[in-house]
């Protein structure tokens, strides 16, 4: 580290689109001197980038912030200072309050503003008062956003969409994040090139409703059609994925695209049709149901995943119990679920019917247990198989390599460091709760077209 380079800590909660944000504010930052550390001690900026999705999001923020400080001080103690903002989805809706709250924040800066990073930097240089930007603003952050700088590993993230119409009734993104927005196909290819020129063999493309993206005639079926041609990129993966926005021609990029892996993330929130309606979610049960036989028939080893909600105000015990049947319907290989969580300037926050905590938590257990016997089926079911592996990083133990399946599957077996980086098939030898055990078959690169 040269004498001029300044120490860069960034905090990341949140959903995968808040990962590929740090990414890009470390990006627009390295020009001004800023080098990554991975500790807050004695940093000159520090970026808590936020999320507001569920429970006490602010109150966590607060905390955090509170620990924060103390470091702030220590270093202006040494003489130094350190520069603290806050990003994410709690600065856009709360940015007024954190710094009513927490004064000695010096930058709030929400989603769609981070390209304008190093001028609020030098305002807040000069001067003493904090500086907010939770603007929607006119142009396209992309468009001055550098490019991606450093490597960062076999797997990569790509936002290609934005924001979200949908309005689901319990959900704050679409005031966090603002109104749907899709990148242009060119900006998409370059930078997917330009990813794999780093070393990246796998990219995942993000949006809050991926699957919305909109930046070429025939959506991103097309996309992923077209990204399958850059050689060297061995596996596409996209998500999260809304059920409206499912089409016939993403559903052939299933069949069609083999770089194309056999796992979704498809959220369906609640498998009751009054529920979905009182969530604004625009589809039934028996649509998702569809969608998922149409995958299979276009992909039939492909796996799926969820969100969902258990709680939502005015949710029977029947219709908890629908969620179950439609669970046990669609067999999922892994799931996220999660309590109905009130979110203020949501219209469910104030609806009729909210539901006992008592309640809540009693149907997450259930829905849980379920799910978890599923993946631990899915997983199961993948002992003696033949598997191609991603190899990511070192394992636990020492001699251990780990990676994911086209599943998404954590692998670990015991090879060389040099294998990190490239594909390779391995045995699944045993399914652990949340991995697989493997033994390595040939060392097999990935064909590079
Ligand atoms: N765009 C994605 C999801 C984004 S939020 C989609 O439409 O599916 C990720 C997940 O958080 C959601 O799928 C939902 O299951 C959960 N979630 C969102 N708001 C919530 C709330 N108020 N309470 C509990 N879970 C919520
Ligand atoms: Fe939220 Fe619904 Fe939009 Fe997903 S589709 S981000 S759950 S409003
Ligand atoms: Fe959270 Fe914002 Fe992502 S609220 S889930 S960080 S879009």
């Amino acid at each position: 580290m040269t004498a001029n380079t300044k120490r860069l800590h960034v905090i990341t909660w949140g959903c995968q689109m808040n990962v590929y944000d740090s990414g890009r504010m470390q990006d627009v930052l390295a020009p001004l001197g800023y080098a990554p550390v991975d500790h807050p001690e004695g940093a000159d900026m520090v970026i808590l980038n936020t999320c507001h999705i569920r429970d006490k999001a602010a109150e966590k923020v607060f905390s955090e912030l509170g620990r924060l400080r103390a470091l702030k001080e220590a270093r202006a103690a040494e003489g130094g200072r350190m520069i603290l903002a806050v990003a994410g989805c709690v600065a856009q809706a709360e940015g007024e309050v954190i710094l009513a709250r927490a004064p000695y924040v010096d930058v709030v800066l929400g989603p769609q503003t981070y390209h304008r990073l190093p001028e609020m930097l030098a305002r807040a240089s000069r001067a003493a008062g904090a500086v907010i930007d939770a603007d929607f603003p006119r142009e396209d952050k992309f468009d001055h956003l550098p490019e991606p700088a450093a490597n960062r590993g076999p797997t990569a993230f790509l936002t290609v969409q934005e924001g979200c119409d949908k309005f689901c009734t319990f959900c704050v993104v679409p005031y966090t994040r603002g109104v749907e927005q899709s990148r242009p196909v060119a900006a998409v290819l370059a930078e997917a090139r330009r990813l794999v020129s780093l070393g990246a063999r796998e990219i995942t493309l993000l949006g809050q409703n991926v699957n919305a993206w909109h930046g070429a005639p025939g959506g991103l079926g097309e996309l992923v059609k077209q990204l399958a041609l850059i050689p060297g990129l061995a596996r596409i993966r996209y998500t999260t994925s809304h059920p409206r926005d499912m089409d016939e021609g993403l559903i052939a990029a299933h069949r069609d695209v083999p770089q194309l892996m056999p796992f979704l993330h498809l959220p369906v929130q609640s498998g009751s049709d009054r529920v979905l309606a009182a969530m604004n979610r625009r589809h039934k049960a028996a649509d998702y149901l569809r969608i998922v036989e149409r995958l299979r028939e276009a992909r039939p080893d492909i796996a799926l995943s969820s969100d969902f909600i258990v709680g939502h105000p005015g949710e029977t015990e029947a219709d908890f119990r629908a969620t179950l049947k439609l669970v046990e319907d669609v067999g999922f290989a892994q799931a996220y679920s999660f309590k109905y969580s009130p979110r203020p300037g949501t219209p469910a926050a104030v609806a009729p019917g909210q539901i006992a905590e008592a309640e809540k938590e009693a149907r997450l257990a259930e829905l849980q247990a379920l799910l978890r016997a599923q993946q631990a089926a899915f997983n199961a079911d993948c002992v003696g198989r033949t598997v191609e592996v991603l190899f990511t990083g070192p394992g636990r133990h020492p001699g251990q390599i780990a990676g994911r399946s086209p599943w998404l599957q954590p692998v670990h077996a015991a090879g060389p460091a040099s294998l990190i980086g490239h594909l390779a098939r391995v045995k699944i030898a045993a399914a652990h709760p949340n991995s697989l055990a493997a033994t390595l078959l040939d060392q097999e690169e990935h064909q590079q077209a």
